[in-house]
């Protein structure tokens, strides 16, 4: 098979969700449509508990297994799909905004019952910033839930997407009675019955068909009709190329734990998602079919094993063809270097690939060379954009529990920081450091981490901060800048790329300050224009 034939097979992408929804039913059970799994429940227990947030002994159980289900491949109507893992707990959404920079779409799933939450808007928001084509799955079909227009407005309204309904529910919750699908034309009945793989769907082109009446009854067929043509007169048709260029988004209604709706889906999803998509990196814009090598580090795993510092890295590829064993340019540190043993993923396995194409993942091992957001290429110096810090809800003082360990401290310190699990801010006035994170679950695992892994000790001590803002500023002269940096030097750092930080303890003292030093940008990520 040829370089252009194997790009325009894959397709990569993620599926996002509040937690609950039913991320990790669905992603079963498109493994099942893959032939991937055998059996209902093996993604399932490798899921994040609830209890989550006061185990954290649970959450390195989950790292352990994490490597296995970061990226789930099958093969479905000759169709390479890479499904990366996003999780859903908010204690990681920052493990998720990044992810979300290598996948080519995403499947947004929503609960019924519940409607748009809000973990979903947050993720949702990212990736209209990035015009990421999405895929709408309304969940939970087999429950009492809220009506499909009122739903289709608050997906619309909450998270501002345009939407174009691609099946219809027939009733919902106790009468629940299946499910018309628009794209292709045809009924598909509930039986309630989860262990049915496939289903069988019944061939209906025209709804005024009086076999409708027959299939679920006259009440069900006509209230169906005055749905379609209510969806008629509302929304518009399908557009692909709204769809992909993240204007438009399909929706499709179903039960995944039932299994229905769920193959409707996926044959949509590969007839009309995008295969790997070209990326902007700062120098330029880099096709996904340019025949050189190029892709970027978003996501680093650490080893269980504590007496073997090594990592994973996971690359996607954006361009060309990676192949075992070839010499490629790591561009921050300006070194090349070559992977004897680079993992390629298959349903829960990894194994030793000799290739991989666009739209893949590869898992890199390595030894404290990578930081998220690393790119490597054939030659040439290109930067990917798009790997941005937000600014931490919760920031403390980190200090040397151990002054005999102190080196094991700085490096473990460091290494985590390239991993992602949180941000360490260095303050202007005294050299203290502060580390910022998503959620207060973090800091147990960073202590636990440097503990076990690096054989040093930490404290922590509460440093209040409302924001973290990155600064800009035209000129460095500026009389203004400079009276900003004296005034607020209690409040600068600098981030691990060396960008200056201020750190707001208060809503008022932002507002504050941005009125006071007009030519001073603060953002509220860290990567700006
Ligand atoms: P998540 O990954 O988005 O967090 O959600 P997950 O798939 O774990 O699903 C959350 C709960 O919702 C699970 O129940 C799951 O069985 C249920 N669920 C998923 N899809 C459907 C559906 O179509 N209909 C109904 N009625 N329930 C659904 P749980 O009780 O939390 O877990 P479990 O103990 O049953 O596995």
């Amino acid at each position: 098979m040829g370089f252009q034939e194997e790009i325009a097979k894959r397709r990569t992408f993620g599926i996002i969700s509040h937690p609950d929804a039913g991320k990790t039913t669905l992603t079963e059970k498109l493994l099942l449509f893959g032939g991937a799994i055998q059996e209902a429940g093996a993604v399932k227990n490798n899921k994040i508990k609830k209890s989550a947030t006061s185990d954290f002994m649970e959450i390195e159980r989950q790292r352990g297994i994490s490597v296995a289900t970061s990226v789930l491949a099958f093969i479905y109507r000759d169709k390479k799909i890479n499904i990366l893992d996003t999780p859903g707990h908010k204690d990681f959404a920052e493990d998720t905004f990044r992810t979300l920079t290598a996948v080519d779409s995403v499947i947004v799933v929503i609960d019924v019952a519940k409607g748009v939450e809000e973990q979903t808007e947050k993720l949702v928001e990212v990736c209209r910033m990035r015009n990421i084509p999405m895929i709408v799955f309304i969940n939970k079909l087999d429950r009492e839930g809220k009506d499909a227009f009122d739903l289709l407005d608050e997906v619309e309204q909450k998270l501002g997407l345009s939407v174009v309904p691609m099946s219809f529910p027939i009733g919902m919750g106790y009468d629940f009675k299946g499910i018309y699908n628009l794209y292709e034309k045809n009924v598909n009945l509930f039986s309630g019955d989860s262990k049915k793989n496939i289903e069988e769907t019944i061939a209906i082109d025209d709804v005024n068909d009086p076999q409708l009446d027959e299939l679920v009854g006259s009440e069900a067929a006509d209230t169906l009709r005055e749905n379609l043509e209510l969806v008629d007169g509302v929304y518009p048709a399908f557009d692909l190329e709204a769809y992909r260029a993240g204007t438009q988004q399909p929706v499709f209604f179903g039960s995944a734990l039932n299994n229905f709706g769920v193959r409707e889906l996926l044959d949509c999803f590969i007839d009309i998602a995008p295969a790997p998509r070209d990326k902007m990196a700062e120098e330029r814009l880099v096709k996904s079919d340019e025949t050189k090598f190029s892709g970027f580090v978003f996501k680093i795993h650490a080893n269980m094993d504590p007496k073997h510092r090594d990592r994973l890295a996971f690359v996607k590829i954006v361009s060309g063809t990676f192949e075992r064993n070839k010499p490629y340019l790591h561009v921050r540190n300006n070194k090349k270097l070559k992977f004897s043993s680079p993992n390629a993923f298959f349903a829960e396995k990894k194994e030793i690939v000799d290739v991989s194409y666009p739209g893949d993942i590869v898992g890199l091992h390595d030894t404290g060379n990578f930081k998220i957001g690393d790119t490597l290429t054939e030659g040439e110096v290109l930067h990917y954009k798009g790997i941005p810090s937000f600014s931490p809800e919760h920031f403390r003082y980190i200090n040397n529990a151990d002054p005999m360990k102190s080196k094991q401290l700085g490096k473990g310190i460091d290494q985590l920081m390239d991993e992602g699990v949180a941000q360490l801010f260095t303050l202007e006035m005294n050299g203290r450091k502060v580390i910022g994170t998503v959620g207060a679950l973090q800091y147990e695992v960073i202590q636990y981490r440097l503990e076990h892994e690096y054989g040093a000790k930490c404290s922590y001590e509460n440093f209040p901060v409302h924001k973290a803002c990155w600064v800009s500023v035209e000129d460095e002269k500026n009389p203004e800048f400079l009276e900003f940096k004296r005034v607020k030097q209690k409040f600068l750092a600098k981030d691990k790329q060396n960008q200056l930080v201020f750190l707001a303890d208060s809503m008022f003292s932002l507002q504050m300050t941005q009125q006071k030093y007009p030519s001073v940008q603060l953002h509220f990520t860290s990567e700006f224009d």
